[in-house]
């Protein structure tokens, strides 16, 4: 039982309605009947963690479309914790569902929600991961879907998934936030289903990244979530998990939901130093974080509601901050991340070394997309291979070379 709710006025939508925002332009959100939703932790502390494990909360009534999503590792990360100075340090790594990020979660419940409504085609502008997702789900369904990319700015490995799995592929001359001005605008005059975050059944699947903490941590909550931010539906989706634990009294708290951008692209962090309930959009945002090159975040207004009720923040890195913190999540942890995802760590440095973090925090950094779906940038930031003869004596030399 639920039904779509507008955060603005309030004014509630039935489940059947195809539509992404209220009358009056509010973001939606889904909302259940909270009394009728009985989980049994029985099963709950037995079960591995997936996003269809917590099915009674999610919005999807027939069988859905998935590709076994979610289920992420909760890596306990002493070395990073060390270098950065926080006693207890977990990085969720989204980068291990199926196609390699978190949109996977968003994109097992919205293609799943296009089908129930009948909906022929989905579509999509995308930094890259959510093209990626959408045409996997989309080939999996067997419903085409359609996807616009800013020119020249979306990973290689992002492109050859959308490319491969069948999606037709749009290089649109414009940025992100133009690209999607122009879905909105496509989809709302043709029949065809937008599965960007501002569709609140998205965001549905990506809360269950909160359920899996949770349960990853043997049902404590911990101090503080840091996460990338782009378009901010994932931290809205996140903190919406953790306030559903609650509510049904399964958790006693929330965390510290804390977002991080970078400093070419940080409408959200301009919006919270200013204490503002909106942003200013950002009309050339640039970074080498590709994912997170956004200007004008359409989920804004719920993901600055979700930092100022979770006594949460948001701080900006430079594109060299994330870089470093992308080497030592990979050569300290083992966890190859790509450059959007290195922002949550470098911002937890950058807030533990001010103070605003605590040494005595237990901090979740979600890593929200894999090394491989930017293999140029790693290219650009590491050392090149060294070539050598295939001697022995010109083996050994470069080998016992400092
Ligand atoms: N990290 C990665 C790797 C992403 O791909 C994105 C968003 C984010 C973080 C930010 O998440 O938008 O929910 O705040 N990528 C979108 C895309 C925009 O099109 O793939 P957000």
């Amino acid at each position: 039982m639920y039904h779509l709710e507008c955060i603005e006025c309030g004014k509630t939508y039935s489940k059947t309605d195809v539509l992404y925002t209220c009358e009056c332009g509010g973001l939606l959100d889904v909302i259940y009947d909270y009394s009728t939703i009985k989980l049994d932790m029985d099963v709950l502390k037995t079960v591995c963690p997936s996003v269809w494990k917590y099915k009674e909360l999610l919005p999807i009534e027939q069988e859905p479309v998935s590709i076994q999503e979610g289920g992420t590792p909760l890596y306990k990360c002493d070395r990073l914790a060390e270098k950065i100075g926080v006693r207890s340090l977990y990085v969720k790594h989204e980068g291990m569902n199926p196609t390699g990020s978190f949109k996977d979660r968003g994109m097992t419940v919205g293609v799943s929600k296009a089908i129930e409504l009948g909906m022929k085609t989905v579509a999509c502008a995308s930094t890259g991961n959510t093209s990626a997702a959408l045409a996997i789900y989309g080939a999996k369904a067997g419903i085409p879907a359609v996807v616009l990319l800013p020119e020249g700015k979306v990973a290689l490995g992002k492109v050859a998934q959308a490319l491969m799995h069948g999606a037709k592929v749009l290089s649109v001359r414009g940025n992100f936030d133009e690209a999607l001005d122009l879905v909105r605008k496509l989809c709302d005059e043709e029949r065809i289903y937008l599965l960007n975050s501002i569709n609140p059944y998205r965001l549905e699947g990506q809360k269950t990244i909160g359920f899996e903490i949770v349960d990853q941590l043997g049902f404590n909550v911990p101090d503080r979530i840091v996460l990338p931010v782009g378009n901010a539906g994932n931290i809205t989706a996140i903190y919406k998990g953790f306030k559903e634990f609650m509510k049904l009294g399964i958790t006693d708290r929330v965390p510290k939901m804390t977002g991080i951008q970078t400093e070419g692209a940080c409408p959200i962090v301009k919006a919270v130093r200013e204490r503002a309930d909106d942003i200013i959009p950002e009309k050339d945002p640039e970074t080498i974080a590709t994912a997170i090159r956004i200007g004008n975040p359409v989920n804004a207004r719920k993901a600055l509601k979700a930092i100022y009720e979770s006594d949460g923040t948001a701080d900006s890195v430079t594109d060299d901050e994330l870089v470093q913190a992308q080497k030592w999540l990979a050569q300290l942890e083992g966890i190859g991340v790509e450059p959007a995802s290195a922002t949550s760590v470098a911002g937890l440095k950058k807030l533990v070394d001010s103070g605003v973090i605590g040494h005595d925090e237990t901090v979740v950094c979600v890593t929200t997309g894999h090394l491989l779906k930017d293999p140029e940038e790693v290219i650009s930031v590491s050392a090149e291979p060294i070539v050598v003869d295939a001697t022995i004596e010109a083996i050994r030399k470069a080998v016992l070379e400092n």
